[in-house]
């Protein structure tokens, strides 16, 4: 049996095995990787400034003639944030004062010093409001379009007000979701793909679980293929989400600690030391529930006071300390996002490597499965 789905044919690859965009780790070095080893590599460009974008798709394209992919977010409750609020509402801004004292005293107990150049870590929590405004999504699709990406993912969001463009340069596009109404709603607008991220998902996630989640969204979104995502740690759970209807995976945890993946040696390292329990649902960095490894500093936020702010003002308060820490090699602190599939990780090693064993595992799955119907 050869792993194999109509998504290969409408991405031009060899296996249905998608690496999720994933700011921090998925570069131009781990995307072209996965795209050469017969997957879709995607870019995590989410926090990528426009011409930053513009350099990694250059540079993607310079390491594979294979197809790849771009995932950035286009979070609508953050273009509203971002706004004056006007509704009575504390504004977060105001509250800003607080956080960043509340960080400073941390990074003091911790003893981090902040790096005269950020480094290391994952970069979706930005720290810089203008990452997150309207100009800054738009600058971007801007490049998107321009470089004519074979696929594009929103990662949050709707890229409806893109579709004609995208649709012109051939560009495929694909959206992540949490649940069938955002399935619903952005199944309208033409896409080529969904995601359907359960709650085991590393990063931003949903309330519902992948196991519940797939077979509903498949349902809801008729013809359109629909990709299984949270906690797909090796080829079984690949198997599994088509057995739930899926066409194939979008695996973000399993490649995270591939040699090419941009994450620190010391993240790394931390994911093949780290369980299925060593993640938590923590707003303490983006500001959005996001599932995390475990570090003093979700600890410190769940016994804090105060609540994160909204995105994207957490990630001002959070940036500064992300930053130090990783310069400190302190993953006590900042060990980065993941899922809950991370205790599959047994160690470092190439994405190849990784790509080839989960459609091993997948085959192997996917044949014992029919041998006991
Ligand atoms: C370290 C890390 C960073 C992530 N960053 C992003 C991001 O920038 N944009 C995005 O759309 N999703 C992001 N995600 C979510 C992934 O795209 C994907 O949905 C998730 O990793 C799938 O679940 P899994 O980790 O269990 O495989 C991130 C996930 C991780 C683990």
């Amino acid at each position: 049996m050869k792993l194999h789905s109509p998504l290969c044919d409408l991405f031009g690859i060899e296996y249905p095995i998608v690496l999720a965009g994933m700011g921090g780790a998925s570069t131009p070095e781990l995307a072209a990787a996965v795209s050469n080893a017969g997957g879709l590599g995607v870019l995590g460009a989410a926090a990528c400034q426009p011409e930053q974008l513009r350099e990694w798709i250059q540079r993607t394209r310079a390491l594979t003639d294979k197809p790849f992919g771009v995932d950035t977010l286009l979070p609508a409750s953050v273009r509203r944030t971002a706004q004056t609020q006007g509704d009575g509402r504390a504004d977060p801004a105001d509250q800003l004062a607080d956080h960043l004292k509340f960080a400073r005293e941390f990074m003091d107990q911790e003893d981090l010093q902040m790096p005269i150049n950020r480094g290391g870590g994952q970069s979706t929590s930005g720290g810089n409001l203008q990452v997150f405004s309207k100009e800054f999504f738009d600058a971007q699709m801007q490049v998107i379009i321009e470089e004519r990406v074979p696929v594009y993912a929103a990662g949050l969001g709707n890229p409806g007000p893109w579709m004609a463009e995208l649709r012109y340069n051939g560009t495929r596009v694909m959206a992540v979701v949490g649940a069938v109404r955002h399935a619903i709603q952005v199944a309208a607008i033409g896409l080529d793909a969904i995601v359907a991220q359960g709650h085991d998902a590393g990063g931003h996630n949903s309330p519902v679980g992948a196991m519940a989640l797939i077979p509903q969204v498949v349902d809801a979104v008729g013809n359109i293929p629909v990709l299984g995502a949270g906690g797909i740690g090796d080829g079984r759970g690949v198997a599994a989400a088509m057995m739930l209807g899926a066409a194939g995976g979008w695996i973000g945890t399993a490649f995270l600690a591939a040699e090419e993946s941009g994450i620190a040696q010391h993240q790394k390292q931390a994911l093949v030391e780290g369980t299925e329990e060593g993640t938590v649902i923590s707003r303490s960095v983006t500001g959005k529930p996001a599932r995390i490894i475990r570090s003093k500093w979700t600890d410190a936020w769940e016994h804090a006071d105060i609540q994160p702010l909204p995105m994207p003002y957490q990630g001002m308060v959070s940036g500064p300390v992300m930053a130090a820490a990783g310069a400190a090699h302190r993953a006590d602190i900042n060990p980065g996002f993941a899922g809950q599939g991370m205790g599959l990780i047994k160690s470092i090693r190439p994405a190849a490597d990784i790509l080839r064993e989960i459609v091993e595992t997948a085959e192997a799955s996917l044949s014992r499965a029919t041998y006991f119907v």
